[in-house]
This record gives C-alpha cells, sequence and structure tokens, in this order.
C-alpha cells in the first residue's frame, strides 16, 4: 500500500491504527451489459474500513453501473464481485444492505413535510410496549436522532422542522449519520455534491471525512476532481466503462487527475479555437477543472 505521507489520509483506522484487513468491497475485472450495451468492463475497484474510494468520470462513464452492481440493484454480467473476501451476487439493495453497505442517492429518499428525527428512523421505527399495543417511541427516536447528529458533529437548530426545509448539505449529512448508526460498515455516496453550491458542498465532504473517520468504507462518486482530492485515498477514473485510471492518492496530483477526467482535453480544444474567436476573452474562461463549479453573477457586472 503506498503511503501518501500526509497524515491526515490513508490506511489508517480510526483509533490510529493502519488498516491491515483485505478489502471490505472488492471487483476483479468487473463488467456489467443491458442486453447490448456494454455499460462496464474489466473493472477492478477496492474498498477498505476508514478509506475513501473516489470513483469519477463523465456522464455515461458507467458510475452509476458500478454502485449499483455493489449496492445490490444490479448484477453484474462479467468478473467478481467480493464482500470481506467471498464471491456475492446480491439480488436486492436489502441483501447488500444486511452486509453493512449503505448507498446515499442523489435524489434523497426522504418525506420532505416530515420532521428530521421521523426521517432518520424512516421505516426502521423505534417502538415500546408489547405487541397488539406497540407504538413508536417518539421520545427514544428523537434523543436517538440527536445524539448521533451530535455525534457526526451535526448541529440543528430543531429536529421538529421539516426536513424539506434543511438545506442540501444538510439533507446529505443526515443521510450519511443515519447510514452510520444503521451499522453501515460501506457508504456509497452516488454524486452527493453534484447539485450543491461550493458551501454546501464542503458540508457533504466534511461528513464523508467524519464517516471515514469513524471508520467506514466510502465509495464517494463525483464528476468533480477538486471534490474528489479534498476527501480522497484512492481515485479511480471511470471512461467509457472501463477504468481509465486507479491510483493512489500519493501517485496522482490534483492536475493530473483533472487532466484524465474526460473533458480536460476537450477543453483545452476548446479554449484554444475559442481564442480564435474575437469577443472571446479566454482568460475569464474556467480552468478545466472549475467545470462542475458553478459561475456565480458577479455584483458589479457590467450591465
Ligand atoms: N438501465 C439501462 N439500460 C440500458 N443502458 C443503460 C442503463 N443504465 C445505464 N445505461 C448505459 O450505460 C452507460 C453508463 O451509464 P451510467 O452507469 O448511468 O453512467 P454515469 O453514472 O457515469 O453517468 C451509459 O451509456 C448508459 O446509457
Ligand atoms: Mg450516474
Amino acid at each position: 500500500m503506498t503511503d501518501n505521507g500526509t497524515g491526515t489520509h490513508g490506511a489508517v483506522l480510526q483509533d490510529g491504527t493502519p488498516d491491515e484487513g483485505g478489502p471490505l468491497v472488492e471487483l476483479r475485472g468487473a463488467g456489467k451489459s443491458y442486453g447490448n450495451v456494454r455499460a462496464l468492463h474489466g473493472v477492478d475497484l477496492r474498498v477498505h474500513a476508514g478509506r475513501v474510494t473516489c470513483v469519477l468520470g463523465d456522464n455515461g462513464a458507467g458510475k452509476s453501473t458500478l454502485i449499483k452492481i455493489i449496492s445490490g440493484l444490479h448484477q453484474h454480467t462479467e468478473g467478481e464481485f467480493l464482500v470481506d473476501g467471498r464471491p456475492v451476487r446480491f439480488s436486492t439493495p436489502r441483501e447488500a444492505l444486511h452486509q453493512g453497505i449503505a448507498t446515499v442517492y442523489q435524489d434523497l429518499a426522504t418525506v420532505p413535510l416530515m420532521p428530521v428525527w421521523r426521517n432518520f428512523f424512516l421505516g426502521s421505527e423505534m417502538t415500546k410496549g408489547p405487541w397488539p399495543v406497540r407504538r413508536l417511541d417518539i421520545h427514544r427516536m428523537k434523543r436517538t436522532a440527536d445524539e448521533e447528529l451530535r455525534n457526526m458533529g451535526i448541529v440543528l437548530d430543531d429536529l421538529e422542522q421539516p426536513i424539506g426545509t434543511l438545506s442540501g448539505g444538510q439533507r446529505q449529512s443526515v443521510a450519511i449519520a443515519r447510514a452510520v448508526y444503521f451499522g453501515a460498515r460501506v457508504l456509497i455516496l452516488d454524486e452527493p455534491t453534484a447539485a450543491l453550491g461550493v458551501k454546501q458542498s464542503g458540508v457533504v465532504l466534511k461528513y464523508i471525512a467524519a464517516a471515514r473517520d469513524r471508520g467506514l468504507g466510502v465509495i464517494f462518486i463525483t464528476h468533480n476532481p477538486h471534490h474528489a482530492y479534498m476527501v480522497g485515498d484512492h481515485f479511480s477514473v471511470l471512461r467509457l466503462g472501463t477504468l481509465e485510471l486507479s491510483a493512489e492518492r500519493g501517485e496522482v496530483g490534483l492536475e493530473e487527475l483533472t487532466n484524465h477526467m474526460a473533458g480536460g482535453a476537450e477543453l483545452a480544444a476548446l479554449k484554444h479555437e475559442l481564442a480564435q474567436v474575437r469577443g472571446v476573452d479566454v482568460e475569464e474562461l474556467p480552468e478545466e477543472g472549475d467545470l462542475t463549479a458553478p459561475v456565480a453573477p458577479s455584483p458589479e457586472g457590467d450591465s
């Protein structure tokens, strides 16, 4: 395993011991075809406890297909998929969940008008009392949700507020804390920062790091190399369904990572072309890595 020398990342568990264990989840030459469409081919991936594995790639690269295999939504059609070193083939997400593999999807499965604490326990409510008179244990659910959110460093004013009133970053954070509480060992995040602004993305990245520090193996899907590089220990770049790059943090810099992302070379070419067009100031164009960052209108604009 590569020592990246940063001291803050790498194969070190929460209590400071190095992660000597094998991967929690591993793909070996895995692939998936939808009928005639080969969405993924020959992919190797290892997810270790206490580490963040970033999966990058442009739209259509196969990122969602990859995590659908691991989360039990789809089955691989080639290669191997192993959990704790044993080959598996999940038929439902519930089977993956039973092995501790939890997925936070971009379109979070929350009920916007229900309170935060209620959403935290959605589908796994705490109850009290013996069977025919069993009822929701509201007090315990509220207290536990509050404790768990605080444990992750998430401080909300009021857990009674509808979850729909939280910011996108906060909602993602609650979903992460929820997965941790319900015993996830592997946490899959499908583009959690894609719809968020810079500040909200920072909030989510912070909780990705918190989940890692609690010893989870995190799979972070993104097409933003900056976000990936802030928390990642390993980077796997997909392009047209195959691995274009698989590198430890110590083996690849942010600039190189950005160039590996689809769009890097194309943007450079586009910039060059635009330079020939009068009236386009190429110096003002975003850099390659800024492609996904929203460009805020400047208040002292020339209108
Ligand atoms: N259910 C499906 N049926 C047929 N083709 C699919 C299906 N899901 C994804 N694909 C195709 O597989 C490729 C990879 O898609 P996807 O995994 O969604 O990529 P990403 O998440 O990186 O954008 C694309 O060409 C897409 O059109
Ligand atoms: Mg996708």
